[in-house]
């Protein structure tokens, strides 16, 4: 038997009732914050995630699924392509290449749709996951620099969280300083290992190695004590960036937004500058980051644009369905009517009835004129009906139908003129 491929999985009702719910009130959300919906390509160019995420970091080093596309002609080369491994990369490339900063405006650009990365597969980790994400980018001369856009868009997550449902979860803080201060950081943070580094597990060595901010992420508890010890990034920053961050902190706090700093949160993208976070919830586990984003103020002219500074988030949609459901997030949409019909002939009269009441918005299913009244009572209850609609000879004959709701067991007569109202109340 054929089975899905590992790390991929099928999301079925009624679970997917509660994706496209969250999905719908994110929409909603968004709508209100002036957002626009962009939709990229799930395949790209190789090069854009590798100059990008930067050929560094886990996401790019181990975890992209890329092939090299056959050439059509001989006189073309093939080419590397690799599946999004996220999609903040691509809005920008897209940024660039429609001219988007002609426009002079704010860009506020929102996506909703899959991510790939190879990752050893766990609950909340997939190699094919969903994420929910924002960008707004612009020239500095529509206020894309400015502490108020970061301040903006933490409050609109904080807004938009709550709206789901989504209650307890945590925001994380931190400013990485622009690429100065994180040379200058590195380099800081090398010498610091360097008479330690032999002592550290394996996995954290090669991380000194190759990408010495990583090494603050490493979660082996032994190396915990090393790394406390190391330098602080904070202590890097340059004037403007500390005043940048300053400014974001004191619109947190007049907007009564909760955060914590945590220093030690180095995002595993090597795009960003300034403002980090993430939004962490308890019900997650290991994986217990719900949504990640930050500043990249130079990341469009990394990719030959013009200079147009930005701030996104995207939110891992799969976790924060996850964290719904661990607070007992019920996912199953009912409906409202089952529309039963009794006897020889009636499946007729009973599509008519269930095609005016699903016009006037009614949400019905419909049984088989075959059933016994017992089966069409429990394929209703199980449909999770809130009414069961009778149609046989006499209802029919009379113009009314026997309704029963299902929770209380009260039965009435209602005439077909006002059948729909009564059931959507
Ligand atoms: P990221 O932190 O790599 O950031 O991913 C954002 C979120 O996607 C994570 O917090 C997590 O919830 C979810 N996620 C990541 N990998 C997986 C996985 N394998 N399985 C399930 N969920 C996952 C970015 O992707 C940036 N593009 C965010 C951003 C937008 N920064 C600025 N703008």
């Amino acid at each position: 038997m054929i089975k899905s491929i590992r790390g991929t999985r099928d999301l079925l009702p009624p679970d997917t009732d509660l994706w496209n719910r969250v999905e719908a009130k994110v929409r909603d959300v968004f709508a209100r914050y002036n957002y626009h919906e962009i939709r990229t390509p799930v395949f790209e160019d190789t090069a854009l995630f590798s100059r990008s995420v930067g050929e560094e970091t886990d996401i790019v080093s181990k975890e992209m699924f890329t092939w090299e596309d056959k050439a059509r002609a001989q006189s073309e080369k093939a080419q590397s392509l690799t599946l999004r491994p996220e999609n903040t990369a691509g809005v920008v490339r897209a940024y660039i290449e429609h001219g988007l900063d002609k426009k002079g405006t704010l860009q506020k650009l929102y996506y909703i749709g899959p991510q790939f990365r190879r990752e050893r597969p766990q609950k909340g980790r997939y190699r094919q996951f969903y994420q929910i994400g924002a960008e707004i980018i612009g020239p500095p001369t529509a206020g894309s620099e400015s502490p108020a856009r970061d301040a903006e868009v933490l409050e609109m997550l904080a807004t938009l969280l709550d709206q789901v449902g989504l209650r307890d979860w945590n925001l994380q803080l931190n400013s990485v300083g622009c690429a100065e201060d994180r040379t200058r950081y590195n380099k800081a943070l090398r010498e610091a290992l360097k008479p330690v580094v032999h002592q550290m597990d394996p996995d954290c060595q090669r991380r000194a190695e190759t990408n010495p901010l990583r090494v603050l992420d490493c979660k082996v508890p032994e190396d915990q004590p090393i790394i406390e010890k190391l330098p602080k990034i904070s202590e890097y920053l340059d004037e403007p960036c500390r005043q940048h961050f300053a400014e974001v902190r004191t619109m947190l706090d007049a907007v009564g937004v909760p955060y914590s700093i945590n220093e030690r949160m180095v995002r595993g993208l090597d795009y960003y500058t300034r403002t980090t976070f993430e939004f962490t919830h308890g019900g997650l586990g290991a994986q217990s980051a719900v949504l990640g984003g930050g500043r990249y103020d130079g990341l469009s002219e990394s990719l030959e644009g013009p200079k147009a500074p930005g701030i996104g988030f995207a939110i891992g949609e799969d976790r924060l369905i996850l964290a719904l459901q661990s607070q007992g997030e019920q996912p199953a949409e009912k409906i409202q009517a089952f529309v039963a019909p009794l006897g020889a002939g009636m499946n007729k009269h009973a599509l008519n009835l269930a095609h005016e009441l699903r016009r006037a918005c009614v949400a019905a299913d419909l049984g088989e004129e075959t059933f016994r009244l017992k089966k069409s009572f429990e394929l209703a209850e199980k449909a999770g009906a809130q009414y069961i609609v009778i149609v046989g000879e006499n209802e029919v004959a009379a113009d009314q139908f026997a309704v029963k709701n299902l929770t209380s067991g009260e039965q009435v007569k209602v005439a077909r003129a006002e059948l729909a109202g009564y059931l959507r109340k």
